[in-house]
């Protein structure tokens, strides 16, 4: 669900022309709805407060890797959504954009002790450990501090899952978490300690998943240590089920579960712990709020009969076809009369990396025309960088009428000025 639509033969994001939006910003440019943002967060919302009994009163801790820009965060920050970080940048961006330190987990593999520092001084809600060694530099820059920061356990349930090798978390070998076993002892190490107090476990086992089974699973992994740690004495008041609940990218063949579902699935699970849940969903909240925008350089065609559609957005701008194979629906801004034909769509960048789809069935596209790459808000703008010395692609909030650049293109002085000369050349 989304809200770019066809008005009077123009694509729109909601009540803006994208025409409007390409003249005034140019193109490539990442256009985002808050309307879409605004209803992805309402419908998890709902369901997570249709089960209080199960769930407590659960956190929406939204991943802010999946688009970090700080309208987007802002914009749910209002509606009162918390934030899963991975980075003091994450922490302070959430922070900025009105996110209280008390709705903010601070996850991730590695994070470096100045950063567990940071983290500790502001606040936030949660820290989850991902290693015996992290809770050893966590407990030693706690007691500098005279600290007590809540902690969870993450754990690696060994089920993986996802839309790819490379946005699987869960599996034994990915690097992600505690073994179970560990977990639990780590659990109980950390109890003695008096500078964390672990409150919890959490997991995450993947991206994109589009079936409740493996996250079922992996919820009652979670269920199973809780009962284990309180018959061993041990407190577990909240359970962060982590995020990956996959979208139904335009055109693609499978549709995940709804969020009503998935969230009554973790009620299921979860009943009769009288747990506080957590929520980290990422994609879900902003794929489908987001577009990439984009003109037609160029249709190539070639003797040997390839077509290319060549545009001025490239990997450097949306990495996920080339990266994980991934596909995005392109539609034509304004879709002329005449019957569909395969292109190649590709973008200006030295390498066969760059190409967006093979072959892709699509209606008559002239040089100069607009199209846009859907379900591109969540890790597009947030992967994107200056590859080839292309600059940093910009981004617009559009709600309703009103529209703002909330991320401004650099020019390419900035961009220079931003390489200070060694000073021996
Ligand atoms: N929580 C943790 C601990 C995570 O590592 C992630 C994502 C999330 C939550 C949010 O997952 P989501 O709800 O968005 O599936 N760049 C890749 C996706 C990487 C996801 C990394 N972790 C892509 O473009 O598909």
């Amino acid at each position: 669900m989304h809200h770019f639509d066809l008005i009077a033969g123009t694509l729109h994001a909601e009540g803006v022309s994208l025409e409007t939006l390409a003249t005034a910003v140019g193109t490539p440019a990442y256009v985002y709805s808050s309307a879409t943002l605004r209803r992805h967060y309402g419908l998890l919302r709902d369901a997570a407060n249709a089960w209080p009994d199960a769930l407590g009163e659960a956190l929406i801790a939204y991943a802010v890797k999946a688009n970090s820009n700080l309208s987007v965060l802002a914009t749910l920050a209002r509606l009162g959504c918390g934030a899963d970080t991975v980075s003091e940048g994450e922490i302070r961006r959430a922070l900025t954009a009105g996110i209280p330190a008390q709705r903010i987990i601070f996850s991730g593999v590695g994070k470096t002790d100045s950063e567990l520092a940071f983290a500790i001084d502001v606040g936030v809600r949660q820290i989850n450990i991902e290693s015996a060694v992290e809770l050893d530099r966590l407990i030693a820059v706690a007691e500098a501090r005279s600290a007590n920061p809540a902690i969870a356990i993450r754990v690696n349930p060994r089920i993986g899952a996802g839309g790819h090798a490379k946005i699987t978390t869960g599996g034994d070998t990915d690097k992600f978490g505690v073994p179970v076993e560990e977990a639990l002892a780590l659990y109980a190490r950390a109890a003695e300690s008096p500078h964390v107090t672990p409150v919890g476990l959490a997991c995450h086992i993947g991206s994109q998943i589009t079936t409740l089974e493996p996250l079922e699973a992996a919820f009652r992994v979670l269920r199973e240590m809780t009962l284990t740690l309180r018959a061993r004495g041990l407190t577990v008041s909240r359970l962060d089920l982590g995020g990956g609940l996959g979208v139904p990218y335009s055109g693609a063949a499978t549709v995940p579960p709804s969020p009503a579902d998935y969230v009554a699935m973790a009620a299921r699970v979860l009943d009769g712990l009288g747990v506080e849940a957590a929520f980290e969903p990422g994609r879900l909240l902003a794929a489908n709020a987001g577009v990439l925008l984009s003109r037609v350089i160029q249709v190539n065609e070639r003797s040997d009969g390839r077509r290319f559609l060549v545009l001025d957005a490239a990997m450097n701008d949306l990495l996920r076809p080339a990266l994980y194979d991934a596909e995005h629906e392109l539609l034509p801004v304004r879709p002329r009369a005449g019957d569909s034909r395969p292109y190649d769509v590709v973008g200006p960048v030295c390498e066969t990396g760059d190409t967006f789809a093979r072959d892709q069935p699509l209606p008559p596209l002239q040089a100069g025309d607009l199209v846009v790459f859907m379900g591109a808000g969540a890790y597009g703008a947030v992967m994107a960088g200056e590859y080839n010395s292309r600059p940093l692609v910009p981004e617009v909030l559009v709600d309703g009428d009103r529209w703002a650049v909330v991320r401004v293109r650099p020019t390419y002085d900035e961009m220079l000025a931003r390489e200070p000369r060694a000073d021996w050349l």
